[in-house]
Formats: C-alpha cells, structure tokens, sequence
C-alpha cells in the first residue's frame, strides 16, 4: 500500500559509522553530519591514525572545534587497530570514556589501512580485554588477498576471519561495518545478540552496475564494493526488517572531487549531506517507514549500551533536489544522489 504520510518525526538519528577527516576537509564536512545526527562513531583511519586515547581526545577536540559554537553533536571515538595495539591504553581509554570502540582495519583492506592489522592473532590480548570489559570490536570486514575476486572479499572475510573470532571470543561485542552481501546478513541473522551491523545508503541504493553506468562512474566506487542486485535486495530487507541487530551507518568517506575524478580514484561516497533523506526513500520503498526510526535511532545506541536521543526530528514529503557538487570552506565534493532528487526532507528545527 503507497505510504501517503507527509511528514514523519522521529527521536533524532546518530550515524554509527562517518570518516569526518581532520584539517580543510574536516572544516568542510563536519556540519553536514551534525545537522543530520546527534552522535556520530567517528572513523580512526586518519593519516598517521588514530591510535592512542590521547590522540583521540585531541581529535575529538578538533572535531568540535570545526562546528559552529553550541552545536549539538557528540563525536564518539574510536581507536585504529595495529599489530602493536596496546591493550592498557585501550581498555583504560574506553573506561575514561575516550574510546567508545576500537576498530579493526585488515591492512591495506582500504584508504589510510596501510598500519592495519596484519594478522587477528597478534591482538588476540586486546580482543580479549576487549570482551572482558564490553568495548566494542568495529570489523572491516574484507580480506586483502589478491588472489580473491574483490566482489567475494567479504564472503571469504566471514568464512576466513570472522566466523573462527566469535569461537574464539563468543562474547566479543562486534559490530560487521557497512555489510554489501547476503552472506554477512545470514552470517549477522544466525550469530548472537553481541553481533550487529551497520549498512549505507549507497549500498541500499545501488548495485555494481552503478559503477558502470554509460562509462566508469568514480563517485560510486566505495570499498567494500557495490555488489549484484541479490546482495543489495538482501541488505535492504535486513535494514528495513526491524531486526535490532541492524542499524544506521553511513560510511560518509568524502575525497575532493580531483581525487575522485582521477586515473586512480579514491575510494568512498559522500553521503552526509542527504543521509537520512537517502534512508528514508529507501524505507518508504519497502513499505517500511515505521521502522526507519528502530534502524536510525534505537538500535544503534541499544547495542552500544548508550542512551537514546531524546529529541525529535522531522521529515517532510518534498521535492529535495541535490546538486552535483557542494563547495564547502574551500573543498568541492560531489553528493551522493548529485543531479537527481530525494523525495524527503529535513526539516530544520
Ligand atoms: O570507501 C571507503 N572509503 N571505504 C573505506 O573503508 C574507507 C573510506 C575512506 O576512508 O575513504
Ligand atoms: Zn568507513
């Protein structure tokens, strides 16, 4: 039956998963995220990365620091994983508050991966502090091997790594970032509540053929990869399902446009701008609108243990046109969804 709602409110949104930058492009994305969401799981693959409390805390500052005074957003910190990740200043940073997770880069997986880990077993010590105090554990979950098909790098990531951690650490809280296959939503679907998920806009939206569409489309390239069509129903039938073990994340990864439109583009959507707008077609599509607010807003801080936001936010059904690019404090970046239209709309309190 069509939805005829033109409007909905909900508890206001947090984005479980965003590259927010450092420097220029820090000043230049910051704000998209905070108007869109409340809180904000904050990527560590900063170049050099983020690897100790103190330089989280340090970039939290920044981040605030690039956002119009009294805005109301919170950061949350996470810390990037390496082979000599030390398990005191970790656990010690989560209990301070600093660190709300760690994440788990295989290296060379993606953008600023190069200190990943090489191997789960040299951190096996910090996993297990990890479970015993309830951090945590944020999975990007592709392998790197070259001999794997880079559409299979996350079915194999499940079978190879993933699968034999939660033997290994059955009470690890993990949550399986940006997920692109059905073999993640059936691998999330049968393991236990301490597993969850994070799933985009842009992998709701497109498939691998969106990377091809009339010649090579560098602004829908992301890693992991869009997949085929079957994947992306898959994803979309999770999201929209209301499984609390799904929620809202958005990878938002923006790259100036030049690194982008390059011989060797970047890889990463920006999606801040139009997030919730993005998420709400999709839900309105699947007939699903009720559960936008459990996937945007309750699941996500339920799993981490966090409180839920308690205000709202509004949408409104409205032509919302997004452009092709967005200039902002000096960069120029393209949108996810530029040159076409969202059919929703947030309305600005
Ligand atoms: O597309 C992506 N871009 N995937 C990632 O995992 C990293 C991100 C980035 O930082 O640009
Ligand atoms: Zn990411």
């Amino acid at each position: 039956m069509t939805d005829t709602r033109t409007a909905i409110t909900i508890r206001r949104p947090d984005d479980w998963h965003v590259h927010l930058r450092d420097g220029a492009m820090l000043e230049a994305v910051a704000r998209f995220t905070a108007r869109q969401f409340a809180r904000a799981i904050v990527m560590p693959n900063l170049s050099p990365p983020v690897t100790s409390a103190a330089s989280a805390a340090a970039y939290r500052d920044r981040i605030i620091a690039a956002l119009p005074e009294g805005t109301d957003f919170t950061p949350l910190m996470t810390c990037y994983l390496t082979d000599d990740a030390d398990a005191e200043d970790i656990a010690s940073g989560h209990t301070a508050g600093i660190f709300t997770a760690a994440k788990l880069y295989p290296a060379n997986a993606t953008t600023n991966s190069a200190h990943g880990v090489t191997d789960v077993a040299h951190i096996m010590p910090v996993l297990e502090r990890m479970q015993a105090i309830g951090m945590p554990l944020l999975v990007h979950g592709e392998v790197t091997d070259g001999n794997i098909d880079i559409f299979d790098r996350e079915a194999v990531f499940i079978d190879r790594i993933l699968g034999p951690l939660i033997r290994d650490l059955p009470d690890l809280k993990i949550v399986f970032e940006h997920i692109t296959t059905k073999q993640a939503v059936q691998f999330v679907d049968s393991a236990g509540p301490n597993i969850a998920a994070t799933i985009t806009p842009h992998h709701l939206h497109i498939n691998r053929n969106a990377m091809f569409t009339g010649g090579i489309r560098p602004h829908a390239y992301c890693l992991p990869v869009a997949k085929r069509e079957l994947h992306r129903l898959a994803l979309r039938k999770a999201a929209t399902s209301g499984s609390a073990r799904y929620f809202l994340g958005t990878d938002s990864a923006p790259h100036e446009i030049h690194a982008k439109e390059s011989a060797c583009g970047c890889a990463g959507i920006f999606n801040a701008p139009y997030a919730l707008e993005s998420y709400a077609a999709v839900f309105e599509e699947e007939g699903a609108l009720d559960r936008l607010e459990g996937f945007a807003s309750v699941h996500g801080p339920e799993f981490y243990g966090l409180p839920l936001n308690d205000t709202m936010v509004s949408l409104e059904r409205r032509d919302n046109p997004v452009p092709d690019d967005i200039e902002s404090a000096g960069s120029t970046l393209v949108p996810f969804h530029a040159g076409s239209a969202l059919n929703w709309q947030i309305v600005q309190s």
